[in-house]
């Protein structure tokens, strides 16, 4: 097997996303594995199970910049460090600017059936609004707010008795495995995107010599 594929993980918050990458990244035949984890902002468990992975950290928050686009050039360099082939945003709450998003391709994970419930929300606006099934949502991310090309999808049913938290964690169980299992498919298999359809297994993306990994088209 080729070399494994190299992924920043970006979080906010509890990690357990990112967890379930490391936990299949001791398998060599994953072929990929977390070269460094970035959080916007400092004393989260996401932070604390990279450390404990001893995977390198680094933390850019927003506050500590004049302007966001400072912030997303200090992340975009941060990130380019690690010479990533997939940056993963596992949980990570923030936008990633065109400094991140011309330079590398970027993952994202959202807890809702999108084009439904997009945002910060998704687990809450699914509920208040009353739906019967919700689920997870891989895709690309582009500049707005999880608009960018769907990978995979799974549901998840919502049950009567259900409130936010319960909700998400059964949807954070199916989520996991869905990323994991689309994580290793792109490193192992590349993609191709086609107007808003990605079509994976068009060869490995990770670099040897001048090939470069998914293409647009
Ligand atoms: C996940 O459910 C992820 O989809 C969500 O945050 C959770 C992070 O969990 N992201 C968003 O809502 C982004 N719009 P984790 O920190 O345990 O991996």
């Amino acid at each position: 097997m080729s070399k494994a594929g190299r992924l920043v993980v970006l979080v906010s918050g509890s990690g357990t996303n990112l967890q379930a990458l490391l936990d299949a990244s001791t398998d060599p035949s994953y072929g990929a594995r977390v070269v460094a984890v970035g959080a916007d902002r400092e004393g989260i468990e996401g932070l604390a199970r990279a450390t404990k992975a001893q995977i390198p950290t680094f933390v850019e928050k927003l506050r500590d910049y004049g302007t966001r686009a400072e912030w997303d050039a200090a992340i975009a360099a941060r990130i380019a460090a690690y010479e990533p082939d997939l940056v993963v945003s596992a949980g990570f709450m923030k936008i990633l600017g065109a400094p991140t998003l011309d330079a590398f391709p970027v993952l994202n994970t959202h807890p809702a059936l999108l084009p439904s419930f997009p945002g910060a929300h998704g687990v809450r606006d699914a509920l208040a609004h009353g739906v019967k099934v919700t689920g997870c949502t891989v895709m690309l991310a582009d500049s707005g707010v999880d608009t960018g090309p769907i990978i995979a999808q799974e549901a998840v049913p919502v049950l009567p008795d259900d409130d936010e938290a319960v909700l998400h964690e059964r949807i954070k169980t199916v989520e996991r495995r869905l990323l994991v299992d689309i994580v290793g498919r792109m490193v192992r298999e590349g993609w191709t995107v086609t107007g808003r359809i990605v079509h994976l297994g068009t060869g490995p993306i990770v670099r040897t010599g001048n090939q470069s990994g998914g293409e647009s088209t």
